[in-house]
């Protein structure tokens, strides 16, 4: 049976587009993006999931609580195959934090990626408070998620140099070329069943 993904979005969706890719050229096996999912209905990210067939879901989040909003995620993501114990959620761009009780659901099967080298600057606008405290290499991750923001265990990261001169477009767009490479990476390494999460570690199995 194919791993069904299910990748929530909030904005631009170059990475979701990566993923798309990797999963069309073979080079995720097994698998099939089953659900976008954006909590802003203006998302790029949703066009960029219709062009490419893919159901595409708005579940607008103004006027909601996180509970309520959370609630109507996951149904959508079981709705379209995405389930517990069984699909694997990729957070690409989501800038909503997911309540425990959801992470704990899908322990183990949910991946965000993130830029910069966690754990050094975690949160927002990790570029800018990269360059705002000198850093000279900074980079990105890819970690599966536990309640706690942007602390789950490390599955890839990849070392970009800050080069004399960078602003937070230059150093992001850098970084985001590597985003590219390393997550649809970790989503093979997942869908092949070589990551197994041992405490803080993620082992990678040949
Ligand atoms: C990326 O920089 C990612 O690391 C961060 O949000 C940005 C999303 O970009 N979590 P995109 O929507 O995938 O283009």
């Amino acid at each position: 049976m194919k791993l069904s993904i299910g990748v929530l979005v909030s904005g631009r969706g170059s990475n979701l587009e990566s993923i798309l890719t990797a999963v069309r050229k073979g080079e995720i096996k097994s698998s099939r993006v089953s659900v976008v999912i954006s909590n802003r209905p203006e998302a790029r990210a949703l066009k960029i999931a219709e062009r490419q067939g893919v159901p595409a879901v708005a579940i607008d989040d103004s006027g909601m609580n996180s509970e309520e909003h959370c609630e109507m995620v996951k149904a959508a993501l079981s709705s379209h195959g995405v389930k517990p114990g069984t699909g694997l959620i990729l957070l690409a761009g989501y800038m909503k934090i997911l309540p425990k009780s959801f992470v704990d659901s899908y322990a183990g099967r949910i991946m965000n990626i993130h830029p910069s080298l966690l754990p050094s600057f975690p949160g927002k606008e990790a570029q800018r408070q990269a360059l705002e405290h000198g850093v000279k290499v900074s980079g990105c991750t890819v970690h599966f998620v536990v309640p706690e923001v942007d602390a789950g265990p490390i599955i890839i990261q990849r070392a970009v140099q800050v080069l004399e001169g960078d602003d937070e477009p230059s150093l992001s767009a850098r970084i985001l070329k590597q985003e590219h490479k390393i997550y649809p990476r970790a989503v093979a390494l997942f869908a092949s069943g070589r990551l197994r999460i041992r405490g803080r570690r993620v082992q990678v199995l040949p």
